[in-house]
């Protein structure tokens, strides 16, 4: 991997949980989107490997909407490991979590024979060359048919577009503040920490997002001949790579998958309250 500074820490995780229910736009979405995105089977028996599983959300998610079968999450955040672990206790051995440190190798053998791989809002803490190299390595070391599903902020490719990706962000998360609280009083918290990275783009240079037309190249060029932009809103892109356009109907409606989401996104009572 390229020379990259580490770029998260515990408190950056504690934040993270305290605000993302306002702070990933349309979270129930985008995890529904990924789900659908899956090409298997709702019955099939599969291995993905998830990067920076974070509280375990879209790993529960998978592994209730495909109920045979099974994930790895991997992570950075030992608070993080031990939110999924306790979220996903009810699926016992089809889910266990691992440390990992994205910006180094030591991890790719969990790469090995996975068939798919999905991450949410962490590859873009890799600068390019370390995606295109975490593409290559995650395309060689995968089963084939292989699929890599990333949703992640991408880099307006105009002045005007950021513009547009900063006032729709503020503007989902204000939205989403109300939905939870009936104010403003969360949208505050995602005011004062900063978070807009199109309004804020980040001077310290931990948020590293790249270009999405860059990316379905890069995609293309390590062995994902399918590769595209499957959903786009406030400047998060859901977008990736198949090998094979063989894939059925995998047998989940949208109504099924916003349910399963829906619940998965959900922020228990303790989270409401904190
Ligand atoms: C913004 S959170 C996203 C969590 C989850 N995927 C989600 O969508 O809610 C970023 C996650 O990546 C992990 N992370 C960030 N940088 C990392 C690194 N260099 N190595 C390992 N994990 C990292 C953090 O611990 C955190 O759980």
């Amino acid at each position: 991997m390229s020379d990259q500074r580490v770029t998260w820490s515990e408190e950056a995780s504690g934040t993270y949980q305290r605000i993302a229910a306002i702070a990933v736009p349309y979270r129930a979405e985008q995890i529904a989107a990924l789900l659908m995105l899956l090409p298997f089977d709702v019955n099939e028996s599969f291995h993905a490997v998830e990067l920076g599983s974070g509280e375990g959300r879209l790993a529960g998610a998978l592994l209730e909407a495909f109920p045979r079968a099974t994930v790895t999450g991997l992570d950075g955040s030992e608070a993080m490991r031990e939110t999924s672990r306790h979220r996903l206790a009810k699926h016992g051995n089809r889910f266990r979590v691992s440390s990992f440190n994205l910006l180094d190798d030591a991890w790719w053998p969990e790469l090995d024979g996975a068939q798919a791989v999905l991450s949410s809002l962490v590859v873009h803490h890799l600068d390019g060359a370390g995606k295109q190299t975490l593409f290559r390595e995650v395309r060689q070391r995968c089963a084939t048919p292989a699929t890599l599903l990333i949703a992640d902020l991408v880099l307006p490719a105009h002045p005007r577009a950021q513009t547009l990706y900063a006032n729709l962000y503020d503007r989902a998360a204000r939205a989403r503040s109300q939905e939870l609280v009936g104010s403003d009083a969360y949208f505050q918290a995602f005011v004062d920490e900063e978070w807009n990275f199109f309004r804020y783009p980040d001077e310290d240079d931990w948020d590293k997002p790249s270009g999405l037309h860059e990316q379905l190249r890069w995609l293309t060029a390590v062995g994902y001949p399918i590769a595209d932009c499957f959903w786009l809103q406030a400047g998060h892109a859901i977008y990736g790579g198949y090998t094979d356009a063989a894939a059925p109907n995998n047998g989940l409606t949208w109504e099924r998958a916003m349910e399963i989401a829906t619940a998965a996104a959900e922020l228990t009572d303790a989270e409401a309250t904190d």
